[in-house]
């Protein structure tokens, strides 16, 4: 018996109302328009409402995705969330989700992958629907990213945005996942960290008046490890399958820095201009809702067709990335 192929049978995403420019962000820390358009190709970027936390969003751009594939919530099969920002340690966000869907006989978990999240999450749901295990996965991608942030701290409120991208993952007749290939490097964790609130340091009034409960980030030096990390895993999802830069159509990647994503495209032999999808202008980096909201995007915009071979492209806090390549 020939192997499952496993594809996108539904996309969705959300993106809060109200977007903050970075005329706004002036007002509040030493930055200029200039310099942010020039360093990170961000214009302007969502933030979620303060009563609006990641399942909310998680569940409107689920919803969309189970519009688009025509599927009710009872067809969920299993739900994954992949976030950093979970409304709270626990329950989890996939198991608050799978409740206020109705989603009543999915199991439900979340995957901690930062920026990698939704790539490791294709992974999961490939394998369980590849062994027939689960028929239709659910997997969204949804991060508040703004309630992490350090709004004193020029460095990194400019980059980060908020927003969620779902995909429901199920059999397809042609093409689907063609490669996966994920990685990891534990010893470059300090790099991008939060470093309270968990069980090393439990949140005390110390701990607040530190300011450890937001992202703390090595920029330059994380900006150094991603050009070289998202080009290797890009070769590493192509290499088994004898595909060279021309012959993929369209990079999806994570949306970090247009510095960074220009570089990594120049190493694969890549036009940027032409065949990198881009939305870090309009929305900053949403963590793993990057490359959720960015491949919901391409596809309603057209950007991908039929037989189109696709490469999604991660890198992220972990340190963890992930290249994936699927034919449409
Ligand atoms: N406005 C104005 N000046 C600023 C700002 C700002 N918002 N932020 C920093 N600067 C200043 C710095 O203080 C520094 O000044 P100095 O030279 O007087 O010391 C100068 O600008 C240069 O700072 P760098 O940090 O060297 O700037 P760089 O060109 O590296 O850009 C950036 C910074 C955009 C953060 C870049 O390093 C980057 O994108 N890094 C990678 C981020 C990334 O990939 N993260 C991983 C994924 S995220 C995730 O997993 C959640």
């Amino acid at each position: 018996m020939s192997e499952r192929k496993v594809g996108f049978i539904g996309l969705g995403k959300y993106l809060p109302e109200n977007r903050l420019t970075n005329k706004d962000l002036e007002k509040i820390v030493d930055t200029t328009d200039e310099w942010i358009r020039e360093r990170t190709g961000i214009r302007e970027r969502r933030i979620a409402r303060e009563d609006e936390a990641t399942s909310d969003m998680a569940v409107h751009a689920a919803k969309a995705a189970l519009k688009n594939a025509k599927l009710k919530p009872e067809d969920i099969d299993l739900i994954i969330v992949a976030t950093i920002t979970p409304d709270m340690f626990f329950p989890s966000t996939a198991c608050i989700v799978q409740n206020r869907l109705g989603a009543n006989h999915a199991p439900a978990f979340d995957i901690s992958v930062a920026c990698s999240g939704f790539i490791y999450g294709i992974a999961i749901a490939n394998q369980f629907v590849k062994s027939g295990i689960y028929k239709r996965v659910l997997l969204i991608a949804a991060e508040k990213m703004s309630s992490v942030t350090d709004w004193k701290d020029r460095a990194t409120c400019v980059l980060m945005g908020d927003g969620a991208g779902a995909a429901i993952l199920g059999e397809v007749e042609d093409g689907g996942i063609l490669s996966v290939y994920l990685g990891a490097d534990g010893s470059k964790g300090d790099l991008l960290k939060m470093p309270a609130g968990g069980s090393r340091l439990p949140a005390t009034a110390s701990t607040v008046e530190g300011r450890l409960h937001f992202l703390k980030m090595q920029g330059n030096e994380l900006f150094r490890h991603a050009v070289r990390i998202m080009a290797n895993a890009a070769l590493k999802a192509a290499e088994p399958l004898g595909l060279k830069g021309d012959d993929i159509n369209l990079v999806i990647p994570h949306q970090a820095n247009i510095r960074i994503l220009n570089a990594v495209a120049k190493r694969m032999g890549i036009n940027p201009a032409k065949k990198v999808y881009l939305n870090i202008d309009k929305y900053g980096n949403m963590s793993a809702a990057s490359s959720a909201v960015a491949l919901a995007e391409a596809v309603e915009e057209g950007r991908v067709k039929k037989g189109d071979i696709i490469l999604l492209d991660a890198f992220g806090a972990g340190l963890t990335w992930g290249g994936i390549i699927i034919k449409w």
